[in-house]
Order: C-alpha cells, then structure tokens, then sequence
C-alpha cells in the first residue's frame, strides 16, 4: 500500500500543511476570548510555558509515530507496539473518532463564518445586517452553510496529500497571514486600543498559579496544536525520512503560538475599541460577560462603527476566520479518510465522500438539538479526548517503544542527537513529564 500513499513534496509544503491544521478557530476565536476570560497577560504567559514545555514535547511525539509508521495513525501505533495491537487501535481509532467529531462541531461554526462573509456583500445597505443575522438562530442558514464547508473540505481531501492538503495550505496560508496583518494595522490604529494592549501584554502575577488558567491554558494548547486526534500522526506519516522532524515541529510550534498571539493583538484591543463605543463587554469586575459576545457582538459593532471601510473590514475579517477554519477541517477529515483507505483498501474519492457525508450528519444531528449537544460534544472531544489520548501517545513513544529506537527515527534526517541536550532529556521528559502533568491537568479539570 506504501507505493500509494501520498507525501509532501517540500518542507514548506509540510509547514504549511501542519500550520494551517494547527491555526484555526482556537487561534483566532478561542486563544483570545481565553485571554480575556483569564486574567488577560497572565493566561498570555502561562499560555506560552505550557505551549512549549508541553505541548511542543507531545506533538513531537505524534509526528515521530507517524513518521517511523508511515501509515495511518492506528497502524502507525501497532508499528511502534507490536505486541500491544489492541492499545494501539484504541489509541489510533480513539483520535480519529475524537477528529471526526470536532470536525462535526467545527463545521458548523465554520458554516457561520463563511455565512458572515457573505453578508456584508448580501446587505451592503446595512452592516449592522451582520450582527442580526449572526444573532439570530437560523436552521437553514446552518445546515446550508456546515453543509458547503463540509463540501469544500471533501473537494479537498479527495485531491490526496500534494494536490489537496499541500496545494490548498500553501495557498491559504499566506492569504490568512497578509490579511491578518491588514487588520491589526487598521484596529490599533483606533482609539481605545491602547488599553486593550496594556491588559493583553501586562500580567498581573496573582492569577498566574489559579489551576482554573492552567487547565484552560493547556486545554488551549492542546487544541491549537491538533493533538490527541490522530491528525499531527498522519501529517507526520506523510514527512519524507530525509527531514528533520525536530526543527518541522518546532516550526509548527511556533507558528501557531505566534499566529495566537498576534491574534490576540487585534482581538484584544478590538475588545476595548468596542466597549469604547459602547458595546458592554465585560462586566463592572473587569470579567468578560460572554464568550460568544466576541464574534457575535464586538466585532460586527465594531465593523458597524468604521462607516463605509467597515464593509471590507469585515470581509477581510470573516473571510479570515474562514480560511483558518478550513486549513484545519482538511486535516481533521484526513485522519478518518487516511484510515479508511489503507484499512479497507478503499479509494480516496470514495472514503472522502462517505466519511464527509457521516460527518455531515452527526453536524445535522447537532444543529437539530443544539442547546443540548453542541456544548456536550465539545467537552468530551476537547476535554476529555483530546488531553487524554494526547497522554497515550506519549506513553506509547515512551513506554513502549525502546529509547534507541526512538533516537534512531529522530536521528534520520537531523544528525547526531547525542550532542543535543533537548534530545538526551527528550525521551525521559516524554515518558514522565508529559503524562504526569497531563494528567495532573487532566483530573483537576474533573
Ligand atoms: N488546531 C485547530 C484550531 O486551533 C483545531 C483542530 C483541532 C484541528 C484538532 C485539528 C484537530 O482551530
């Protein structure tokens, strides 16, 4: 099956790929509202600690199965332990199935992005037209549009791993970033801004140690960097062995983190121009009054409040978050898609179109009964799944597989690893930092 399989053709092209599996929604949506629900610069911090110490460490992790595996993440798993098949088929199985089910709660959110960017071309009359239709529910409106997101991220994933996933990432990517940078520069020129960037940048040192910011914060991390879904394990499958793992996930890392952190400079800020003008955001103790005020409320008023140039604003903005959503769902549906074709011998086009048209109906199931499980299946893919099967893996890496092994994948491609000091404290910090802390953060979530 091997001769079949895809790979990225570049460096770049992987960075790409995993990048924009890694940017989404939790950069631009969920890492800031975090920040303002959190103590503003003291989540920041704490934020960036655990990205790196913990979340980098266990990425690194899924991408060397993937990689010594070259297989879907479940026959990557059973590579790695041969003698424990029915592990790694929970392990592996368990991430694809937590994939899918984001991907049927992210689908819709995302149908809600890509519905906001049409609007303001739809009501140009009227801008404010964006915040009533995003306020008010509407169930065509939501199966319609989870439906055609759901729809281009099939046309997508059916293209295979160079002509689907690398050639859309490579192209989304920079358009994300280029109007990202447009946007900052318009809000903090803004009045009001100035107070959004003291509370973003300037901790206050008492919340840093409230666990309530530690397990958001790692939660966060997790999310953003796509772990514990089998999704960073099927990336890593399709690296050539002449790469450097080490520095591809470091890249990664930092992308994300730095994509996170500079949209929380035109969020934030955006947060205070609004409530400049306003808009009540947060309450008389500082706290953010809803987490759903952000998309739903401070921005369309804020798009509302720019007169004419709001218009394209607000394009720029939805057209963003749609785009960031997209890089993301591609990976999310490749997990189950990648499985499907090397486990059952199916063809790309095939598995894509059945397992999308699965996914479009537990999205439905869920637009149907809304109030009970849109927040149900969030929590259990990003609570409870996520961190968890995230923790198996690194127990599979360190457990179960032999330190010199281990070295030797991560060797090829990158040298000597016995002169670096990251990677003689690595496999031990992957055998008992990782888990333990994970789990630490785990069942004090509980
Ligand atoms: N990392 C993506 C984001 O921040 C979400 C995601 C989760 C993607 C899990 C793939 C798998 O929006």
């Amino acid at each position: 099956m091997s001769s079949v399989r895809g790979e990225f053709s570049s460096r770049f092209g992987f960075i790409m790929a995993a990048a924009g599996s890694a940017v989404g929604l939790g950069n631009i949506w969920g890492f800031p509202t975090q920040t303002a629900s959190n103590g503003g610069a003291a989540f920041v911090l704490v934020y960036l600690v655990l990205a790196f110490c913990l979340a980098y460490p266990a990425l690194m992790a899924e991408l060397v199965i993937g990689r010594h595996g070259q297989a879907n993440a479940v026959s990557s798993l059973k590579k790695i332990a041969p003698n424990q098949p029915k592990a790694a088929f929970v392990v592996g199985f368990g991430g694809i199935i937590c994939a899918g089910l984001i991907l049927s709660f992210y689908a819709i959110v995302a149908g809600w992005m890509l519905s906001a960017t049409l609007s303001p071309i739809a009501e140009i009359s009227q801008l404010s037209a964006t915040a009533t239709w995003l306020n008010t529910q509407s169930l065509g409106r939501d199966l319609i549009f989870t439906a055609i997101f759901i729809m281009m991220t099939i046309a997508i994933i059916s293209k295979g791993v160079e002509n689907g996933i690398e050639k859309w990432s490579k192209r989304l990517m920079p358009a994300l970033l280029g109007i990202l940078a447009a946007l900052i520069a318009y809000v903090l020129t803004q009045d009001g801004a100035e107070a959004g960037l003291k509370a973003y940048l300037v901790p206050d040192f008492s919340q840093i140690l409230n666990p309530d910011l530690l397990v958001s914060a790692l939660g966060q991390a997790f999310f953003s960097l796509s772990l514990g879904t089998s999704v960073m394990i099927i990336y890593g499958s399709y690296i050539s062995k002449q790469e450097n793992l080490v520095s591809l996930g470091a890249y990664v890392t930092l992308i994300d983190v730095l994509i996170a952190f500079v949209a929380g400079l035109l969020i934030i800020p955006a947060m205070y121009v609004a409530q400049e003008q306003g808009v009540q955001i947060f309450s008389e103790t500082g706290a953010l009054l809803s987490e759903d005020t952000l998309v739903f409320q401070v921005l369309p008023a804020l798009f509302n409040s720019m007169g004419d140039i709001g218009y394209l604003v607000a394009l720029a903005f939805f057209a963003l978050m749609s785009i960031a959503a997209l890089t993301s769902s591609i990976s999310m549906l490749e997990a189950p898609v990648s499985y499907t074709v090397e486990n059952f011998g199916m063809n790309r086009l095939q598995a894509t179109w059945i397992i999308g048209g699965l996914i479009s109906i537990i999205s439905f199931v869920i637009v149907f009964n809304f109030s009970t499980l849109f927040g149900f299946v969030i929590s259990l893919t990003t609570q409870f799944g996520q961190p968890l099967i995230g923790m198996l893996c690194c127990i599979f890496v360190g457990w179960m597989w032999s330190r010199h092994k281990l070295l030797t994948e991560i060797q090829m491609g990158y040298g000597d690893v016995e002169h670096s000091v990251f990677w003689k404290i690595w496999p031990w910090y992957i055998k008992f930092v990782c888990p333990i802390a994970i789990a630490l953060v785990f069942f004090n979530s509980l």
